[in-house]
């Protein structure tokens, strides 16, 4: 019977056995440069760097997040850095933790909703400056300042 089911279909059924699974983007596409609701990008490498306090993008060079309706994921552990950078549908630019509060999971940018939801199996929604809009994360994600100026972002890592 299960050489009948398709590929979703089998998904959803391993999601309900192992505890969650996102089911928004069939697996074998998880490489594509594009965000989707379960999915995030990681930044391009050669786009950003640090300066007393503050994390700088070239929109130029990082494509994915030039794009409205993307996110990339900034992971730098070593200096405790771990965020996702959305681009808006409004052409809006919002920077925050990346860990959902309930269990750490890591959350993404839904481009459809307009929102950011975790990728656990429950799903807690946030609103695009990190307010909970849906548990059980019980508060908001951290959301540091972005200032846009001349195609690049600056991203105040002090404070939020
Ligand atoms: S870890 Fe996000 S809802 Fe549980």
């Amino acid at each position: 019977m299960d050489e009948l089911l398709d590929r979703r279909e089998m998904l959803k059924r391993s999601a309900l056995l192992t505890g969650g699974l996102c089911l928004c983007r069939p697996t074998d596409s998880i490489s594509a440069t594009q965000s989707t609701c379960c999915h995030t990008p990681d930044i391009d490498s050669t786009s950003f760097f640090i300066q007393q306090d503050t994390l700088f993008i070239d929109l130029q060079r990082e494509k994915i997040l030039n794009k409205q309706g993307n996110a990339v994921f900034v992971s730098i552990p070593e200096q405790e850095i771990e965020m996702i950078v959305i681009h808006s549908n409004n052409n809006e630019y919002f920077a925050l933790e990346r860990f959902c509060t309930h269990g750490r999971q890591v959350v993404s940018f839904n481009k459809k909703r307009n929102i950011v939801q975790c990728n656990g199996y429950n799903h807690s929604i946030f609103d695009l400056s990190g307010n909970v809009i849906k548990g059980p994360a019980p508060r908001a994600l951290r959301s540091f300042r972005v200032v846009f100026k001349e195609n690049r972002l600056e991203i105040l890592l002090a404070g939020g």
